[in-house]
């Protein structure tokens, strides 16, 4: 079966909830295209108000990171029964971000996996290497080991359902897209990593999105590669022209 893809924006930390409700409004003619799922992962304070606005639209609504524990005393933190309760979908894990500014690991990024699948959340874990790991040549080492890391101890069921999205650091905000054939040549290896962990009819099930100042002049060559179905859009899905970049065929 063919694998859908998916056109997913990472809005970090960008619009009030009021600026979100007006944007989904404006957004929604502009994405109602039923060959992708639309996602938007917005601010934690906005997901509520953005699962209103997104009503009768093919927009999904995900959040940006969540916590592993199921509640307690961890200030600042969302769980995953409450993203769950509030409507969300797809939750993002291990953005590049998250480990440099808050510490997050491979170990935490497993746990957080598992902790999502409990909850019926599809995670979209990232994956990416430093440009200093790209010029020692060890990418995609290092990729296997945060795919294996991530992915430990989850059943082949759950993994058909992950989503992985491949970053390059040193793509992030940058304005430097990877080139179509570099971003192939690891989503690649993404696939045949999975592969060789779980089977083939996991590797062909599972979506790998390639995240990294796309635009919509860089995305339909990126998106038509074999092994990349899809994007994790940062800046360029804070503007009405993401509704380009979700119909990048037409
Ligand atoms: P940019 O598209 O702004 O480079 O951000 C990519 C990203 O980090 C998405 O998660």
């Amino acid at each position: 079966m063919a694998r859908k893809k998916i056109i997913a924006g990472n809005w970090k930390m960008n619009k009030t909830p009021s600026e979100t409700v007006k944007f989904i409004g404006e957004l929604k003619p502009l994405v109602a295209n039923d060959d992708v799922e639309v996602v938007l992962c917005v601010p934690a304070i906005s997901i509520i108000p953005a699962i209103e606005a997104a009503k009768e639209s093919n927009i999904c609504i995900g959040a940006q990171c969540m916590h592993f524990e199921e509640s307690g005393a961890y200030t600042g933190e969302t769980s995953p029964a409450m993203l769950k309760d509030a409507g969300v979908k797809y939750v993002i894990v291990g953005h590049s971000e998250r480990r440099v500014y808050f510490a997050v690991t491979d170990e935490i990024v497993n746990k957080k996996v598992k902790k999502a699948f409990e909850h019926d959340l599809i995670p979209i874990i990232c994956c990416g290497e430093t440009l200093t790991q790209r010029q020692q040549g060890i990418t995609i080492d290092h990729i296997r080991q945060q795919i294996k890391i991530s992915l430990l101890d989850v059943s082949a069921q759950n993994a058909k359902k992950a989503v992985i999205a491949y970053e390059p650091i040193w793509a992030i905000g940058t304005g430097k897209v990877a080139t179509a054939e570099a971003a192939e040549e690891v989503c690649k290896a993404i696939r045949e990593c999975i592969g060789e962990m779980y089977d083939q009819d996991t590797a062909e099930a599972i979506r790998i999105l390639y995240g990294g100042s796309v635009t919509v002049d860089s995305a339909p060559e990126l998106f038509s590669q074999p092994d990349i179905d899809g994007g994790l859009v940062g800046g360029a899905s804070l503007k009405l022209d993401f509704g380009k970049i979700v119909n990048y065929k037409k």
